[in-house]
C-alpha cells in the first residue's frame, strides 16, 4: 500500500529535529538485557536507589507487587516510545476497540497524559499564523497550546450531535480541495476534535457526522486530531459507541489520543497516541528532547494493573466507571431542572463529565462566575475560555459533575441561581441608569 507523502504536514523544528543519540543508545541499554556491559548513558546506579520495593493494594483487596527487580526498572531511565509491556498491552487493547485498517504501518507512543501528546503533536505542524480548524467551542488545553502561534482559527460549530461537517465545508470553502497537496496555499494542516463527552458541550460526534467529517478531511488531506480521554464514559451501552476516526482511517490520517486519567488514575500521567509510524515517530523525537520518555514508576504501575485485571477485566472497570459517571450525569441534570431551569439552556451531555450551560438573558458569563465566587463562593468556569476566539463574548458556562455529590450539586445550583438573578437585577438597575442618564441629553437635541 501506498502511504501519504506526510512532508506538507511538518513544520521546520520538526523537518530539522533529528533522533538524540544518548535516547538512542538508551533504548539499546533498556531492551538487550544479556551479555551487557553498560558504559553508554549516565544511568543512576540501582546499587544507591533508596527505594527498594512496594506494593499497592486495590480497593478490592488485590495486591500488586514491584519486587526488587521491578522497582529498579521503575526508578530507571527508560525507553522513549513507552515501558515495552505496556505498549505490547495498548497494542492489543487497540487492535480490540479500533481495529485501524492501517494497522500494518500504525505506531503507539507512550506519553505523560494526553496534554503532552497534543502539544508535541501540534507543536510539529503549527507555524505562525496558520490556518487551524477547531471544533466550536472547543477544549481551552488545546487552544492554549495554538495561541502563541497566532493560529487563524477556522471555528466549527459543534453541538449535542458532535462537529457539524456542512459548516467544516464552508470554512474550507476558501481552497480548493487540490490546493491541499501542496503546502504552499495556507490550506489548514489538522482538524482538532474531542468526539466523544467533549469538553465542555457533553456532546457526541454522530457517526454520519464522523464519516462525513473524514471524507472532507481526505479530500482536504487533513490530519484528524482525535482526541478521546472520555471514549469509556459515553453514556450509551458500549456496543453502540459510535466507531472512532482510527477505526476508519483508510489513508493513514489519523492520530488517536487515548488516556487512562479518567479510567484509572490522573495523577500518573499516562496516555498514550496511535497514529501512522511516519507521524507517530516524529512526536518521539520530540519526547526524546522534552520529557526523555514517560515516568517509568507511572508506566510500570499501569502495565500491572493491566496485567492483574487483564483485559477483559480492565474493561469491566470502565463499565463500572461509565454508571458511576451516568449517575452523577442524570443527578446534574435533575438539579439543574430543579434550580436552573427559568435561568439557563442546556443539552443533556451524553458522555464526558460536564454540562455546558447557556445563562439566558446576558451576553457574556464572566459577570455571573465573578460574582458566583466572590458572593457564593461557588467555582464554575466561563465558556469564554472554550471559544476560539476567547475574545468574543460567551453567554456559557462549564459546570463540571466528575466529583460533587447530588447534595453540592443541588446547593452549588442553588447559589449559582442566585448569582444569576443578582446578576441579572444589576444588568436592569445599569441599563435603567444609562437610559436615565440619556434622556437630558435626548430631551435636549429635541
Ligand atoms: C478533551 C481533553 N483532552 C485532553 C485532556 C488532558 O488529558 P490528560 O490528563 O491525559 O493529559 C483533557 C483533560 O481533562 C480533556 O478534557
Amino acid at each position: 500500500m501506498k502511504w501519504l507523502d506526510y512532508s506538507r504536514f511538518f513544520n521546520l523544528s520538526a523537518k530539522h529535529r533529528v533522533a538524540s543519540l544518548l535516547r538512542l543508545t538508551a533504548k539499546d541499554s533498556i531492551l538487550n538485557k544479556s551479555n551487557r556491559i553498560l558504559m553508554g548513558g549516565g544511568m543512576p546506579n540501582p546499587k544507591v536507589f533508596l527505594m527498594k520495593e512496594g506494593m499497592i493494594t486495590l480497593k478490592d483487596g488485590r495486591t500488586i507487587a514491584l519486587p526488587p527487580a521491578l522497582m529498579e526498572d521503575a526508578l530507571q531511565y527508560g525507553a522513549s516510545d513507552g515501558y515495552e509491556p505496556l505498549l505490547k498491552q495498548l497494542n492489543s487493547l487497540t487492535k480490540r476497540l479500533h481495529s485501524p485498517p492501517c494497522w500494518s504501518n500504525s505506531q503507539i507512543l507512550v506519553t505523560a497524559g494526553i496534554q503532552s501528546a497534543l502539544c508535541m503533536a501540534i507543536e510539529i505542524f503549527i507555524e505562525q499564523n496558520d490556518y487551524v480548524v477547531v471544533e466550536d467551542p472547543c477544549y481551552c488545553g488545546a487552544l492554549a497550546i495554538m495561541y502563541p502561534y497566532n493560529p487563524r482559527f477556522l471555528p466549527v460549530e459543534s453541538d449535542a450531535d458532535g462537529i457539524n461537517p456542512e459548516k467544516l465545508r464552508v470554512a474550507l470553502s476558501k481552497w480548493k480541495p487540490e490546493q491541499a497537496r501542496s503546502a504552499t496555499h495556507g490550506v489548514p494542516k489538522f482538524i482538532y476534535t474531542n468526539p466523544n463527552g467533549c469538553n465542555p458541550t457533553g456532546g457526541i460526534t454522530s457517526t454520519e457526522r464522523r464519516k462525513e467529517i473524514y471524507k472532507i478531511a481526505s479530500e482536504y488531506n487533513l490530519i484528524i486530531l482525535e482526541d478521546d480521554p472520555y471514549y469509556f464514559l459515553q453514556y450509551r451501552e458500549q456496543k453502540d459507541f459510535p466507531p472512532s476516526y482510527l477505526s476508519m482511517d483508510v489513508d493513514g490520517r489519523v492520530l488517536r489520543f487515548d488516556s487512562f486519567s479518567k479510567t484509572l488514575s490522573a495523577g500518573l500521567r499516562v496516555a498514550y497516541v496511535t497514529g501512522p509510524r511516519q507521524l507517530v515517530d516524529k512526536i518521539c523525537l520530540y519526547q526524546q528532547v522534552s520529557v526523555a520518555h514517560p515516568p517509568s514508576l507511572s508506566q510500570i504501575i499501569i502495565s500491572e494493573i493491566l496485567r492483574t485485571l487483564g483485559e477483559d477485566g480492565f474493561l469491566e472497570h470502565t463499565k463500572q466507571l461509565q454508571k458511576f459517571y451516568r449517575d452523577q450525569r442524570d443527578a446534574i441534570v435533575k438539579a439543574a431542572s430543579k434550580f436552573l431551569s427559568s435561568l439557563c439552556e442546556w443539552s443533556v451531555p451524553e458522555g464526558g463529565m460536564f454540562l455546558w450551560l447557556k445563562v439566558r438573558d446576558v451576553k457574556d458569563s464572566l459577570g455571573v462566575v465573578d460574582r458566583a465566587l466572590k458572593d457564593y463562593t461557588l467555582l464554575i468556569i466561563p465558556g469564554s475560555g472554550f471559544v476560539p476566539d476567547g475574545a468574543k463574548p460567551c453567554p456559557y458556562v462549564r459546570i463540571s459533575f466528575s466529583v460533587v455529590s447530588p447534595q453540592e450539586m443541588e446547593e452549588g445550583f442553588r447559589r449559582l441561581a442566585s448569582a444569576i438573578r443578582a446578576e441579572l437585577e444589576e444588568n436592569r438597575k445599569s441599563e435603567n441608569e444609562r437610559n436615565h442618564s440619556e434622556r437630558p441629553e435626548l430631551i435636549r437635541r429635541v
